[in-house]
């Protein structure tokens, strides 16, 4: 079964109002999106109404970078899925390395995100991903096993997204080789079954885009700071079109 592909912009805390404008207007004129390889970004929440408002009606969907885990109250500084919803997200990331280790966010936290992530329609992309140290100690399928599966013992994917995204990689220049991420998503395949859309993320560049692409368990990309760049992003959502055969 052909999964569409999917390469999701992750912007982290980057953009203003007029970057966000030059940005979406080159991806909007250079074809990001076909129709077996999607693209969407995920921006910070300010931006969301202009993304939204520019956006709507296109092929390129749009998300945010995080999600509380409660509907509503007193959190101050946190935003719902409910809220996102409104704002017409498709994508959140849920559970971001960054989230995990400059936050703190424990698996059981992540796993709520998810839950009220679905609950109000909106499609997470889940990431997990082991650090250098954890990889040079050879448990790198026990901690993404454990990620994944503190999600879905409580609730299944049902279409949602895996991200794999290898800390040491993140933002460092040091992207997985298409071998490393393959092995990986191999085993993340087994256990997600064959509908689950698993992107890589750590690193893609328009350079390594099409190598790491061609794997047959990769469906995609997230993408952190390539993806702020309109010709490496749109370079690589071509290069996963090219993959996707359309
Ligand atoms: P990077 O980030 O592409 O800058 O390595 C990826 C991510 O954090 O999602």
């Amino acid at each position: 079964m052909a999964r569409t592909r999917l390469v999701a912009g992750n912007w982290k805390m980057h953009g203003s109002r007029a970057a966000n404008q030059a940005l979406l207007d080159a991806l909007l004129k250079g074809g990001a999106a076909g129709r077996k390889s999607e693209c969407a970004v995920c921006v910070p929440y300010p931006y969301l109404e202009q993304v939204s408002g520019l956006l709507r009606g296109s092929a390129i969907a749009w998300g945010a970078q995080n999600v509380s885990e409660h509907a509503k109250g007193a959190y101050t500084g946190e935003v719902s899925a409910a809220m996102l919803a409104e704002f017409g997200c498709r994508f959140v990331l849920v559970g971001h390395s960054e989230r995990r280790q400059i936050y703190g966010e424990s698996d059981a936290q992540v796993a709520a995100k998810f839950g009220a992530a679905l609950q109000a329609g909106l499609t997470p992309i889940l990431c997990v991903g082991e650090t250098l140290e954890e990889r040079e100690a050879a448990r790198t399928e026990q901690v993404v096993a454990r990620q994944l599966d503190a999600v879905t013992k409580a609730t299944p994917l049902a279409g949602a997204v895996v991200a794999y995204e290898p800390v040491w990689a993140i933002g460092t220049g040091r992207n997985a080789t298409p071998e490393q991420a393959q092995e990986v998503h191999a085993f993340l395949r087994q256990r997600t079954g064959g509908e689950t859309r698993i992107l890589y993320g750590g690193s893609v560049k328009p350079q390594n885009a099409a190598a790491i692409f061609a794997m047959p368990d990769v469906d995609g990309g997230l993408i952190g700071g390539a993806s702020i760049v309109a010709e490496d992003f749109l370079a690589i959502c071509k290069a996963a079109l090219g993959a996707a055969g359309g």
